[in-house]
């Protein structure tokens, strides 16, 4: 297998006690169908600022709202993956944008809306948003990305960093292979689909597998989840995954990793894991909390998760 070169990326030019303010430019809901789990794309403009060509995806930028919290301190610093590819959102290398669920919660009966996700979700063209960043230097694509295929699972707003890579790595004459598994609740909360649907059936080496989990049961009655992907896509992604330029990248919600890891585990896929001790009999009942004490994922897997 090619060598997995990771680019070198410089970090937090702008700080917490230094961040820079950009500028909105388009700000507009990213599921095709009215959904009640509100996800918004939304664009900044970032020229002017020392972020032009330092922004990789993969990477994200910190977000400070302005105001202060019931404790009269500064609302705490948000970070928000980038969604737009390291070239720039729509070519352009001064626009960068990133992908926001508006997050609302009841408690004790009384509703509670996010405050960073809500303030983003709010905003309009134009508006100004002071950001940090930018941060992560691990969950990028390789420097010769092109010599790779890719398995991106990604369950909701995990997605982001993955629309960035896709359209990254189709800028270029990409001919290894790419799936991207997407896991969301019901159909209306497909994020980008028009995009990932064209792409699927304009591009040969490019598979797109969203992965319902609310409407309907697998044959044993458990749910959809990307890594019950493994088994019903299995011909399309065990070929795949027995190549040895494959990699696979991992976002979003906390626990599907291990649901991955397993799934791996159980079809023979273990050049992409690292077992670490003596598993028990069925490795699913390893807790949640021990598990990275039993299995790790290899080189070959990028993970967030959150
Ligand atoms: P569900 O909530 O039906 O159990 P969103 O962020 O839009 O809520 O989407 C997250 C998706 O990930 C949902 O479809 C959710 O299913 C699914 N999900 C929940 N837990 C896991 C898990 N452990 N592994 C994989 N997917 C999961």
């Amino acid at each position: 297998m090619s060598e997995i070169k990771l680019p070198e990326v410089e970090l937090n030019i702008y700080s917490k006690k230094e961040p820079v303010e950009v500028t909105v430019v388009e700000n507009y809901v990213a599921t095709k169908d009215s959904s009640p789990n509100i996800v918004r794309h939304i664009t900044f403009d970032i020229s002017g600022t020392d972020l032009v060509d330092k922004i990789r995806v993969g990477q994200s930028l910190g977000v400070l709202p302005p105001g202060t919290d019931k404790n009269g301190r500064p609302h705490k610093l948000r970070l928000y993956s980038v969604s737009s590819p390291s070239s720039g959102e729509k070519g352009k290398k001064y626009l960068i944008s990133t992908t926001v669920k508006r997050t609302v919660e009841e408690l004790k009966e009384k509703i509670y809306l996010g405050v960073a996700s809500n303030y983003l979700a709010d905003l309009k063209p134009g508006d100004k948003v002071k950001v940090t960043g930018p941060s992560g230097r691990r969950f990028l694509l390789p420097e010769n990305a092109k010599d790779f295929n890719y398995i991106f699972f990604a369950t909701g707003t995990g997605i982001a960093p993955f629309r960035g890579m896709i359209h990254e790595l189709f800028e270029q004459d990409y001919e290894n292979e790419c799936v991207l598994v997407f896991g969301c609740p019901y159909r209306t909360d497909l994020l980008y689909a028009d995009y990932f649907e064209e792409m699927d059936e304009n591009k040969l080496k490019f598979h797109y597998v969203p992965c319902i989990s609310r409407e309907s049961r697998r044959k044993d009655g458990s749910k959809y989840y990307v890594q019950t992907m493994l088994e019903e896509r299995s011909e399309l992604l065990s070929p795949l995954l027995a190549k040895e330029n494959t990699l696979i990248y991992i976002c979003g919600m906390k626990g599907m990793e291990t649901g991955i890891y397993l799934q791996l585990l159980k079809k023979g896929f273990t050049e992409y894991l690292e077992i670490k001790k003596e598993l028990p009999e069925n490795p699913a009942d390893i807790p949640n909390d021990k598990f990275k004490r039993f299995i790790k994922p290899s080189m070959r897997v990028f993970e967030e998760v959150y």
